[in-house]
């Protein structure tokens, strides 16, 4: 049984990202630049968006911090974003979700310029990713197939199983898998899925993404299947100083023993998705700025 280390495949991706870092600033004389908001003051969220600051600050990517009170209104929210859709300084934009309920998140995203778009939520790049063009595809996603495609993984031709449709891992996870190239049979399962565990069992690669802690069990997997676990789930854990700890969708301990390769968490494919928010930010300021100087 092989882990599938995120870290490892983290550090190659900055590593890279480093040295296209350095290219950019000598060519442009001014930093990819990421500008995050943050809307209240929810903790997991907080901590999300500090993750992202550190990333740009050891990158050397600019970086722009909006936090903003929980009562914010729409329309202010709504003109910061017209602000920096205009502000050539500034490659990418991401609004941390989720917002507070009296804010219209689909509008909030629809505001901010497809071009802009590193979170990949923009309708227009959803759609883009769906018919196989060229756009901005959800961070979570992309970590997965950098994991897959750095363990040489192939989906091809392979039964791939996703728990979870939503539209920032589930739906895009099996977009990307379906396309031509990937070339994986793709079975989406959900809340109302009736015989869950055959379905599963029948997987080559299963993908958890539902947020429900150590859902997946040992009944639920083909032996030497693939385990690719998107959760990141507290619970609480009276034995550790700050009262709780991560686990994943999947039993690990009871899962892996099972497996061909599977991911751990923490450790796993959280890590990724800064790295793949980076990788984002990073192509946003290549074509912007070659738009620029056209
Ligand atoms: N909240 C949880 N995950 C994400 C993400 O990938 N992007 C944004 N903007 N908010 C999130």
């Amino acid at each position: 049984m092989q882990i599938l280390t995120g870290k490892e495949v983290a550090e190659k991706v900055y590593e890279s990202l480093q040295s296209d870092c350095n290219v950019f600033v000598e060519k442009y004389g001014f930093p990819p630049t990421l500008a995050v908001i943050l809307v209240g003051s929810d903790p997991a969220s907080q901590s999300y968006v500090q993750g992202k600051k550190q990333a740009c600050l050891s990158l050397g990517f600019g970086h722009r911090d909006y936090h903003l009170p929980s009562d914010t209104s729409q329309e202010a929210l709504l003109e910061l974003i017209h602000t920096l859709n205009e502000d050539s300084s500034v490659h990418g934009i991401l609004v941390q979700m989720p917002l507070p309920a009296h804010l219209d998140a689909d509008l909030v995203i629809q505001t901010i310029r497809v071009e802009k778009d590193v979170d990949g939520f923009h309708p227009q790049n959803v759609g883009n990713l769906l018919i196989g063009k060229p756009g901005f595809v959800s961070c979570t996603p992309l970590g997965v197939l950098q994991i897959l495609d750095y363990y040489g993984i192939s989906c091809s031709s392979k039964h791939v199983v996703i728990l979870g449709r939503s539209n920032i891992v589930g739906k895009p996870m099996a977009s990307l898998l379906m396309q031509k190239g990937r070339d994986a049979t793709v079975t989406i399962c959900h809340s109302k899925t009736e015989k869950l565990q055959q379905i599963t069992k029948q997987a080559d690669i299963l993908i958890a993404a539902i947020g429900r802690p150590l859902y997946v069990t040992e009944a639920m997997v083909k032996e030497g299947c693939v385990v690719i676990d998107v959760g990141i789930n507290r619970i609480e854990d009276a034995s550790r100083k700050r009262g709780y700890r991560l686990v994943g969708d999947v039993d690990f301990e009871h899962v892996a023993p099972h497996c061909k390769a599977i991911t751990p968490v923490p450790g796993g494919v959280g890590v990724m998705t800064i790295a793949m928010l980076m990788k984002n930010t990073m192509q946003a300021a290549l074509q912007l700025a070659q738009k620029e100087t056209q």
